[in-house]
């Protein structure tokens, strides 16, 4: 027995107040408990449940955000699968033109020639463009050209919102690195990528808009126009694209990024 005066009683009885005051209030397990058994350790599920969330290292940076040259970023596009478009076309179709232009085309996708040709506007509305161009004074040369989704769609049908979103970052690291001052966009889908919104093409043609790049620290200016497979089919909205075409150049001129002396060269688009 111990006595009142025990100190080994006096230490029991303040380490149970203790737990009092810590909230214990029983004092036995209802069951008896075997201590010739191992202790219950808490299954591994129970262990990952009550454990807080561990911060994972970050995934690698995407490889579209790495490419720091335009041959990188091609490379890229090369190793791309998550496109469905990549397995029906030929070959990619990256861009055509000056790596450094100031002023850069958006189209919307490769057709059967572009596919074959692996460049963009090739075709019949590749040769109208040409002449678009060359109606105010420039070429292939001294612009970029360069389509929303890089590889053809099967039966030229136009690239789905997923595709769309799928090559955007490409599309988005592109114009970063080209720096262009201006876009001229054309046609719907090119609006659509890039603008968004659901404002028809005849809506927002010749109207500037201002768009946000990842990786650009400045908007960059974009005029959306008509596509020229649409002029193709539309004759009669050429007189529209021209205008746009104007338009352009005469921001261009404005900003000191095309010369005044080829702006008195400027012909109206009439052939088809
Ligand atoms: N139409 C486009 O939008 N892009 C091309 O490259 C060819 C036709």
């Amino acid at each position: 027995m111990q006595s009142e005066g025990d100190p080994s009683r006096a230490a029991l009885i303040s380490f149970l107040s203790l737990q009092r005051d810590w909230g214990a209030d029983e004092a036995l397990f209802d069951d008896a408990q075997d201590r010739t058994k191992p202790a219950i350790v808490p299954s591994a599920r129970a262990a990952v449940k009550s454990t807080r969330a561990t911060i994972l290292p970050l995934p690698p940076v995407s490889p579209v955000l790495e490419a720091t040259t335009l041959a990188a970023l091609r490379a890229a596009l090369e190793r791309f699968d998550h496109c469905a478009l990549k397995r029906t076309a030929t070959q990619l179709v990256f861009a055509d033109g000056s790596e450094t232009a100031r002023i850069m085309l958006v189209g919307e996708a490769p057709g059967a020639e572009e596919d074959r040709a692996g460049l963009p506007f090739v075709g019949p509305a590749g040769q109208l463009l040409d002449r678009m161009l060359a109606s105010i004074g420039l070429d292939r040369s001294a612009v970029r050209i360069v389509n929303v989704v890089p590889w053809r769609p099967p039966g030229n049908r136009a690239p789905s919102d997923t595709e769309i979103a799928q090559c955007l970052p490409f599309l988005h690291r592109h114009i970063a690195l080209v720096r262009p001052q201006r876009l001229l966009l054309l046609g719907a889908i090119a609006v659509r990528a890039l603008v968004g919104g659901k404002e028809g093409i005849t809506r927002v043609r010749g109207t500037w808009k201002t768009i946000e790049i990842p990786g650009l620290d400045t908007p960059v200016r974009a005029l959306p126009t008509y596509h020229p497979a649409y002029l193709l089919r539309q004759p009669a909205a050429k007189r529209a694209a021209w205008s746009d075409l104007l338009t352009l150049r005469q921001d261009c001129v404005e900003v000191g990024i095309m010369h005044d002396a080829a702006m008195r060269n400027t012909q109206p688009i009439t052939k088809s």
